[in-house]
């Protein structure tokens, strides 16, 4: 609505490694293009890259390392305790390496979202490019999807693809879905921050009120041609 200020919404972002796609929600929220009020990281592995990154833009950043608690349970808990402190509206899982047990699925319902570098449902889990690759995929990509309790299967409603080309290694094409990725995520969840999208009961997404079909395509990139 014209004139109405957003309030923005506030996220907590988990990763576990370089945390290029926190640098990318980062700069667009620094951009003023993501209505989102990031009130922490955290990070499972005390080693990540992305720490850094976060610590640099002035976040509060907390490290939680799965390798000191007995169980995935006792993880998931504190975890849940130390995200459930900020009151986040959205979790956003950005190179977040570790299973969640459905407990901790089930108590974010509808406010946890993660992104995987494939076109969903194909190649969920590890190795997605050379899969692809190996599959004879000429496009590939990657997808924004809320969390349920079946890894990489929860309701996908963004997707960017990016095509194969000729020569490409599984690293060249991860690389350039990663870039890809850097414009997806942010999008996804501005989305979400605008109200645009939402889970209903039935684990249906809805855009714009409207139940989803398929995930919606990103428009290609027109600087770069993709
Ligand atoms: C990305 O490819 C993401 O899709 C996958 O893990 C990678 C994380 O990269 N889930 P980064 O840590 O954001 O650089």
């Amino acid at each position: 609505m014209a004139g109405a200020a957003q309030q923005p919404l506030p996220i907590v972002v988990l990763i576990s490694g370089h945390g290029s796609n926190l640098e990318a929600i980062i700069e667009a929220n620094r951009r003023s293009e993501l209505p989102v009020d990031i009130r922490a990281v955290i990070c499972n592995r005390p080693d990540a890259g992305g720490i850094e990154i976060s610590r640099q833009a002035g976040i509060e950043t907390r490290i939680i390392d799965h390798t000191r608690y007995a169980d995935r349970a006792g993880f998931d808990a504190a975890l849940q305790t130390a995200i459930d402190a900020y009151n986040p509206g959205l979790v956003v899982l950005a190179g977040f390496m570790r299973i969640l047990t459905p407990g901790f699925v089930d108590h974010y319902r509808g406010r946890l979202i993660n992104i995987h570098p494939s076109l969903l449902p194909e190649f969920p889990g590890l190795n997605t490019h050379q899969r692809a690759l190996d599959a004879g995929r000429q496009v590939a990509g990657a997808t924004v999807h809320f969390v349920t309790a079946e890894t990489d299967g929860g309701p996908a409603f963004l997707q960017v693809q990016v095509a194969v080309q000729e020569n490409d290694t599984a690293e060249t094409l991860a690389e350039r879905v990663l870039q890809h990725e850097h414009r997806l995520y942010p999008e996804a969840i501005r989305r979400v921050a605008e109200g645009r999208i939402a889970l209903d009961e039935k684990d249906r997404v809805l855009c714009d009120g409207i139940p989803l079909e398929t995930a919606c395509l990103l428009e290609p990139d027109v600087a770069s041609g993709t």
